[in-house]
């Protein structure tokens, strides 16, 4: 199975309806329309992205399949996470997808950066409930790719397993260059 279908599939199986979730990378709009499917007309999808041809043909795809009511597209850095989604929402938010890299099709140089992403999964774990979680979607087969890959794969990996539990989908088998996936849950805490 694709890392972008194993990642549909963790989140349809972890998703009932009605939450608010986040797409960090709009990109082409697939992931955000999944997401908007998948949490209903209750629900709300919070989509960013830095570039206008993303935010362009995400709304396209979402008003083609009527329901971009229920997305709020946000052209700027996935680092903003906290600065857009607020209260109630923020501390509230069920599912956050990161398909990182660069947009298919598009200007390959503007691509996710090791920096910005890193500041970006630091506040969306902030931002998660308990039991909600990240899915990560990691390409290491190009050369800012690779390093940003790494870094955010030592960055997952270092979380204090007691509040978070990190899961990553590398087929060991597979060539490094092979994009690969990270789960990451926050854990129920009794207050
Ligand atoms: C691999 S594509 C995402 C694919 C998308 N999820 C889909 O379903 O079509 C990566 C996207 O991340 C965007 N991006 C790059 N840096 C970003 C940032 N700092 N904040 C938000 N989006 C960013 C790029 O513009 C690109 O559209």
């Amino acid at each position: 199975m694709k890392s972008t279908q194993l990642a549909h599939q963790l989140v349809s199986d972890r998703l009932e309806g009605g939450e608010v979730v986040v797409d960090a990378t709009a990109g082409n709009g697939h992931d955000t329309l999944f997401l908007a499917e998948q949490v209903g007309a209750t629900g709300v999808v919070y989509s960013f992205d830095v570039q206008k041809e993303a935010i362009r043909m995400t709304r396209s795809r979402l008003e083609e399949a009527q329901i971009s009511n229920r997305v709020i597209m946000c052209e700027t850095s996935h680092e903003n996470l906290d600065q857009v989604i607020r209260a109630p929402h923020w501390g509230n938010v069920s599912a956050i997808m990161f398909n990182l890299g660069y947009l298919p099709g598009g200007d390959h140089s503007i691509t996710t950066l090791k920096e910005t992403t890193l500041t970006a999964l630091r506040k969306a774990l902030e931002g998660l409930r308990n039991g909600g979680f990240l899915t990560v979607l990691c390409y290491p087969g190009h050369e800012e790719g690779l390093e940003e890959s790494a870094e955010v794969l030592t960055f997952l990996e270092s979380l204090d397993q007691s509040q978070f539990l990190t899961k990553n989908y590398r087929d060991a088998s597979a060539s490094d260059n092979v994009p690969f996936l990270v789960l990451v849950q926050k854990r129920h805490i009794e207050r």
